[in-house]
């Protein structure tokens, strides 16, 4: 059996598979040569690099399952995949801490103006009254998306100081001290927002939902690129209605919205919320646990 992965797995996830017998092949391609290459498979591995839509899967005669290292399949047409037989197995929770750090590491960045600092310092500069900044605490974290990443960051929020007030469209029970509310009211209330939902089929934050926001909020997308509108953020920041973004997500990636990704108010990164040592790990073994599991049991 011969699974192909295309965007790496960890040592210790590779090990696992070696030790089930399990062939595989670590090499990535493009979507043409992967409709070429994946009738030779059994599986296939991918994180977020990889698409795998429908001509692939039908060019996939052997293929008895598709994994996803990490927790969005939203790369994966999975529901065309589950209803012709191939299951999707992907690592829900895995990450979670990871990207939660990442969220508070673009928090503390914007509030204390660290991207900034970073940068006129390289130059020679010395700009320390530019840099009068705000403390976390006490301030109201809105959470739009309360599963298990929101839920985290919750803990996190609440740990220093923060308030938290959370929306999220199932039904939630938590024994967190926070207060679960409608979408208007975490729009309306919160001095940062931090944005926990899958991929939406259209921007879940747009113009109408930022003019809903405190003037001066700071917003943060560590969850997927297109759920907040680029365009409708850019000219928020612009008019100062959004005080700063921490952006990990892009509507395209790599992206070339550099009149966003320079903006002298966001801190960015390339899509590395659950880029950690330990986070790689824990998927590695989990999802060649998962694919041992269902190609041998
Ligand atoms: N930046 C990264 O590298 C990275 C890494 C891991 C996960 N993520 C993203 O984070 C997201 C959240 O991960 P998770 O593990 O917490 O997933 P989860 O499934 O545990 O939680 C998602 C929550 O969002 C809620 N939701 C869905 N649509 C909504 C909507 N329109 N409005 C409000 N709530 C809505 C769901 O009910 C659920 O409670 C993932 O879907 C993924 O896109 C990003």
């Amino acid at each position: 059996m011969k699974i192909l992965i295309t965007d790496g797995l960890s040592p210790k996830g590779q090990k696992i598979l070696q030790d089930h017998g399990i062939d595989f092949n670590s090499q990535h391609y493009e979507l043409d040569e992967l409709i070429k290459v994946i009738p030779d498979y059994e599986g296939i591995l991918v994180r977020s690099a990889t698409k795998v839509p429908r001509e692939v899967i039908d060019a996939g005669k052997k293929l008895k399952l598709i994994a996803r290292g990490g927790a969005g399949i939203d790369n994966i047409d999975h529901q065309y995949a589950r209803s012709i037989g191939i299951p999707v197995l992907n690592t829900p929770g895995a990450n979670s801490y990871s990207v939660t750090e990442l969220v508070f590491a673009h928090m503390f960045a914007l509030a204390r103006f660290i991207p900034q600092a970073n940068i006129t310092m390289r130059k020679g500069e010395w700009n320390k009254k530019a840099y009068k900044g705000i403390e976390l605490a006490g301030k109201t974290l809105g959470i739009l998306g309360f599963g298990k990443i929101g839920q985290l960051t919750a803990r996190f929020a609440l740990a220093i100081g923060m308030k938290v007030v959370a929306f999220d469209v199932a039904d939630v029970e938590t024994d967190l001290d926070v207060e679960i509310a409608d979408l208007e009211t975490v729009l309306k209330t919160a001095d940062f927002i931090t944005l926990h939902i899958p991929k939406q089929a259209k921007p879940f934050i747009t113009a109408k939902e930022i003019e809903m926001m405190k003037d001066g909020a700071y917003l943060i997308n560590c969850a997927r690129g297109g759920v907040v509108d680029e365009k409708d953020l850019l000219a928020a920041l612009n008019s100062g209605k959004i005080a700063g973004a921490g952006i990990d997500v892009y509507a395209e990636e790599p992206t070339h919205n550099l009149e966003l990704t320079s903006h002298s108010r966001v801190s960015v990164t390339p899509h590395i919320g659950a880029s950690t040592v330990e986070a790689q790990d824990r998927v590695g073994i989990q999802i060649a646990e998962k694919i041992v599991a269902t190609l041998k049991g």
